[in-house]
Order: C-alpha cells, then structure tokens, then sequence
C-alpha cells in the first residue's frame, strides 16, 4: 500500500521542466517491485535525463549516466542524503552516516578506516570459519531436501557468520533484519511502506547504537579495528561507534539478498547450475553476475551542488537526482543480453556495488559470503529446483525474497 499520494514535503507532484519527458512511473509501488524491468526500459529508452511526475524529481536509468552522476561526488553530493529526502530542507529521521552520507573531506577519513576494518587480510582470516559453516549448512539442508531458501539459507548464512565476525554479543540479533529493512525504507518517500518498518523497528535503533559501542564488541571481533583506528586518532571514538553503525546497517540484509539473488538465478537458470557444479571456481563471478543481474540495491539519490546540465538539462543546486543502478546493470547499451544470468559474462563494471568513492565498502565480505555458500553447494548439490511461488519482499531501495521453496538433491 503506497497511499497514492504526492509527497508535498518532498516536492509532490511536479510538472517536468520544460524539454524533460515526464513519466507516470512510480519506482516506490508494489506494482513496480513486482516487475520492474518494462519500466526500467523506458525509464532507459525514454531520454538520458527523464522526470518523475509523482515525486517532482529526475532520474537516470542509463549506464552511461548511472555512472557518470557515481563518479562526479563534487557536483552529484552524498551529504544531503542518497534518499528522496534533502537533509538541508527536510530534516533527517536519525543522525546520518558519516561514510554512506558524507561527502570529503569527512567522507575520506571514515572511508579510510572502514578501508582497513573490511580489507582483503580481514576477510582473509574469516574465510575458513565462513567455509566451514557454509559447509555445515548446506549439509543440513541436503539432508532435508525441501527448505526456504530465503529464510534457511540466505537470511540464515549472513545471520550466522557476519555478527560474530564483527564481535556482536548474542542477544537482540534479530534486531538486525528490520533496522536494515527501516533504514533501507528510508531511502524513498515517506510512504507507508517506510513508516510500518520503522514502526516495527522502533526497539531496534537504540540495540544498534548500544551494540556499536566499544564494550559491547568482543576483542577479536573485526569491529574492534575502529576503535583501534580511533585510539591512534584516525576518528574520534564518537565517529567509530558509528562506523561500526554504518556496518550492522548495511552489512545483512545487503547479502541476505545477495545470496537470495544468486540461488533464485541458479535454480531459474539450470544451465549456469551445471557450469558451476562443473567449474567451482565459477562461485565467486557467479555472485558477482547475480549482483549485476538482480541488483540487490536497486536506487540511489544524489544532491546536485552546483549548477550543471544532464543531457543538456539544466540542474540547479538542491536538485535531487535518482539514479536507477538496477536499470542500468540491464542497459543493452552497456550489456549483451542483459536479461540473461550468464556466470561467464564479463560483468567487471557493473555498478551493483556502486562505482567511485563510495562503492560498496563491505563488497569483500559480501563477495566472501557469496562465494563460500556457493562452493558449497556445488560440492554438496545435485539438482537443484524451485517448487513454489516465490514471495518478494518489497522495500524502497532493495530487491529480493521473503520466500524461495526449493527441493534440492545431493550429489
Ligand atoms: C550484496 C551485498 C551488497 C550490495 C549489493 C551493496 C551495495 C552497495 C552500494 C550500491 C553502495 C554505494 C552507495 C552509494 O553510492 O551511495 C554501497 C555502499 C556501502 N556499503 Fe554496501 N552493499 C553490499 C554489502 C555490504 C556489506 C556486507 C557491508 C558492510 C559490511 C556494506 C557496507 C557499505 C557501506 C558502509 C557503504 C558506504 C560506502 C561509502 O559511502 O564510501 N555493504 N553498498
């Protein structure tokens, strides 16, 4: 249920300027989240630089553009917010991320620490735990047979290994799914969708805070290594509680798409199923194509901060841009046969992780949990089939599964 309503708070409903398309298109519907990929083509086809008419905002669809508007953080800025909202007219609902919502030079010094905290060595050292408990995993639910992908494997990996990784204690981590389903939410209009999931997580956004705090992390957990960074003066200690923030916001529910992603391709498409189960060494492009395919975060906004044109458009400064990564990472312009899941694409470019300062920092980890499930499994698994509807769970700004029943065979 989206109200059907403009948002005045946020523009509302606004007539294009003059030369700029408008298009009825609402990306924030359950209408949309069903089947977004005849709007995303002519969100693309439509012009480079195309109008909203329900939100009174303007949007690129195209890869080209897409990454364009990531790469230029000086005129395309962070710091007023990636959702609808503007920080500077409409206030924000919680204290913004100093990585995610910043731009430099605030933006380079948290970057620099979360660079550190989810570098290559952190990820080397948890990759053995990771395998081991894929492997475990798996073996379960090859002995069951029939399991929900989403909330067996996808919600249940990520859940199992990345809290103990970053050293949460054990209670209250079921707070985690719907702060990142909240926070995510608020990327897009205030619409009712964002309001029950804040609702719903109300108890959640005081868990986080505590459980970002340094005492509450045990010793070896890699969310240490902030504070660690903050003690040789890198960033206050203030600034690494909220880089550990930063990472419970969007380190889960990220993957837990992610991996929902990957297992709904392969079981949709039998033949990449086979390539891998052939060739392991495919599970690590096989995520990264499931990434570029489904494309987990589907949009982000940028704030423009000084006057400057899109398809010879003129933007004023305040002007907020949706970008739509989703789409692009389907632009045939960009894509041979975009609606194709194809392990053995070259799919280095895709902007499912972002593109420029602020790509996707935890993209180690997220890969890391990627690969080590689906080596598993092509170890472990059969055959593997999709033996009911799937059920979307829709959200402002991520794409992916509530339910995926699948019957799989062992090997
Ligand atoms: C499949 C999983 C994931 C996807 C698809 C994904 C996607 C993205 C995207 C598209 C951005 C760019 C945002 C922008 O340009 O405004 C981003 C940034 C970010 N991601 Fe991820 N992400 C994933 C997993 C993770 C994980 C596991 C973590 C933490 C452990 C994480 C933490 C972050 C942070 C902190 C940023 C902000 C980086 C910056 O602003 O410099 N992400 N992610």
């Amino acid at each position: 249920m989206d109200g059907g309503k403009a948002f005045p708070e946020l523009g509302g409903a606004v007539a294009p300027p003059p030369g700029v398309p408008g298009l009825d298109i609402d990306p924030f519907s359950e209408a949309f989240f069903a089947d977004p990929y005849p709007d995303h083509a002519r969100l693309r086809d439509t012009a480079p630089f195309v109008w909203l008419i329900k939100y009174g905002i303007g949007a690129i669809a195209r890869y080209e553009d897409v990454r364009k508007v990531l790469l230029d953080w000086e005129t395309f800025s962070s710091a007023r917010g990636v959702g609808m909202a503007d920080f500077a007219k409409h206030g924000r609902f919680r204290l913004p991320s100093i990585i995610l919502e910043s731009d430099p030079p605030q933006h380079t010094r948290s970057r620099a620490v979360l660079n550190k905290t989810l570098s290559f060595l952190v990820m080397k050292s948890l990759r053995e735990t990771f395998a081991a408990e894929a492997d475990r995993m798996i073996d379960e639910l090859v002995e069951k047979r029939e399991f929900d992908g989403c909330a067996e494997l996808a919600e249940a990996f990520p859940l199992r290994v990345f809290p103990d990784a970053i050293g949460m204690n054990r209670e209250g981590r079921d707070n985690l799914l719907p702060y990142g389903d909240m926070v995510f939410n608020s990327f897009g209009p205030p619409n009712q969708r964002f309001l029950a999931s804040a609702t719903r997580a109300e108890a959640a956004f005081t868990w986080v805070e505590t459980q970002a705090q340094r005492e509450n992390l045990s010793p070896d957990g890699f969310g240490q290594i902030c504070y660690q960074a903050a003690d040789k003066g890198e960033v206050t200690h203030k600034e690494a509680a909220m880089l550990v923030r930063a990472i419970l916001t969007a380190g889960v529910d990220t993957t837990v798409n992610g991996i929902g992603a990957v297992l709904f391709a392969l079981a949709r498409f039998p033949g990449e199923w086979r390539k891998l189960r052939e060739n392991r060494s495919l599970a690590r492009p096989a995520f990264e194509e499931a990434i570029r395919f489904e494309s987990p975060v589907q949009t982000f906004f940028r704030t423009v901060t000084r006057p400057t044109t899109l398809d010879g458009h003129p933007l004023a400064e305040g002007d907020k841009i949706l970008m739509f990564l989703g789409a692009a990472n389907r632009d045939p312009l960009k894509w041979e046969n975009p609606d194709t899941f194809d392990i053995e694409r070259p799919v280095a470019g895709h902007v499912g992780f972002g593109v420029g300062i602020h790509a996707c920092v935890g993209q180690l980890l997220a890969r890391l949990e990627g690969e080590v499930v689906l080596d598993a499994m092509a170890r472990k698994i059969g055959t593997i089939e999709v033996t009911g509807e799937p059920e979307r769970r829709f959200n402002n700004t991520l794409r992916g599964l509530k339910k995926l029943p699948l019957r799989v065979t062992a090997v």
